[in-house]
């Protein structure tokens, strides 16, 4: 209801308008509206009121909000209403939430979060997520493909992400399977987890965490050689309400081309924004931990990476793999 409030003021672009007629207009109390107008502002909408006038929307807030996400968000499966979008200020791991919300949720659903305190990352890492400084969001899907198509649509998702940095003039690079890097250091993580029979997947949440405005030298000095941020490829601040969107809609495309037509032009898409193929590189299997060091020619129709090594050609379904300067 709130949503109602933020949208009516919204519509006075600026102007005063009362609380009485807010009220009205919405058929609630105008101790309701300024409750409203209360918790608006907690979330970081700046709202000015006088006396005989009323309220006046002077700045929009920041965060990942449902009302600030949908005016324009162009999807047709991925968060295409309130109900879809669900919004937290600080949570563990938003794919926690996701994996909890999976039986009630539908197909599409977005958990997005300001920050997260236990922020998980591929092979149990942990992932840093600062409040307001990025994207850290779950998509819950309900696919009809098979449980051994769940690691392409993982590749699905950092061709979305490329696509959406495309759109910002920013030069994406695909680290296999789904790491986007800049200069060598990681922008973009993904880590899809998934419920599922043999032959059914009951839910599958992909979740992505985006470095978006995060400087240098906030990053822990762990990882700060070996993370970056948007603003830093950029070299300006970017909106992460915009940005989002863009995400959203180039996975909404994508997601209902592999639910149509299979994989094919995803993987094509994915080949064009690697720069794994063609290297020598060093591969940690997930598989049984093992390290070993090829070159690696291909990704095949599953996705998996094949790579030729001195004793010969490997196939390597899930892992980390570091690409080597010589
Ligand atoms: C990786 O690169 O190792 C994967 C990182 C995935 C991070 C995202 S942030 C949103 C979602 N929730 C989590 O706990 N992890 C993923």
């Amino acid at each position: 209801m709130q949503n109602k409030t933020v949208e009516f003021l919204k519509e006075a672009k600026g102007e005063f308008v009362s609380g009485a007629g807010i009220a009205e207009k919405l058929g609630i109390t105008r101790t309701a509206v300024w409750k409203h107008i209360k918790k608006l502002r907690t979330l970081g909408y700046d709202i000015e009121s006088r006396e005989k006038s009323g309220y006046s929307l002077r700045g929009l807030t920041e965060k990942l909000l449902p009302a600030e996400i949908l005016p324009g968000l162009d999807t047709k499966i991925i968060g295409t209403d309130e109900n879809k979008i669900r919004h937290f200020e600080s949570v563990d791991s938003t794919n926690g939430v996701a994996k909890s919300l999976a039986s009630k949720y539908p197909d599409g659903t977005i958990i997005v979060a300001e920050e997260q305190t236990g922020g998980k990352g591929r092979l149990d890492r942990s992932f840093f997520s600062p409040n307001g400084k990025g994207i850290w969001f779950s998509l819950l899907l309900h696919p009809n493909f098979l449980p051994k198509d769940a690691p392409k649509a993982t590749l699905t998702a950092a061709v979305a992400v490329a696509r959406a940095m495309d759109k910002f003039n920013l030069k994406a690079q695909i680290k296999w399977p789904n790491d986007i890097m800049h200069d060598g250091r990681k922008i973009v993580g993904i880590l899809t987890e998934m419920s599922g029979e043999i032959s059914r997947i009951n839910y599958l949440v992909i979740g992505m965490g985006i470095n978006v405005n995060i400087s240098r030298e906030e990053f822990p000095p762990e990882i700060r050689d070996i993370a970056a941020s948007l603003s830093e490829v950029a070299g300006k601040e970017i909106s992460r309400i915009e940005f989002f969107r863009a995400v959203l809609e180039e996975f909404d495309k994508l997601y209902i081309e592999i639910l149509k037509n299979g994989f094919d032009d995803v993987l094509k898409l994915w080949r064009k924004y690697n720069i794994t193929l063609g290297k020598n590189i060093r591969v940690i299997s997930a598989e049984n931990g093992e390290t070993f060091e090829g070159v690696a020619v291909d990704i095949d129709s599953d996705g998996a990476l094949v790579v030729d090594t001195p004793e010969g050609r490997r196939t390597v379904y899930a892992g980390d793999v570091s690409i080597r300067t010589k």
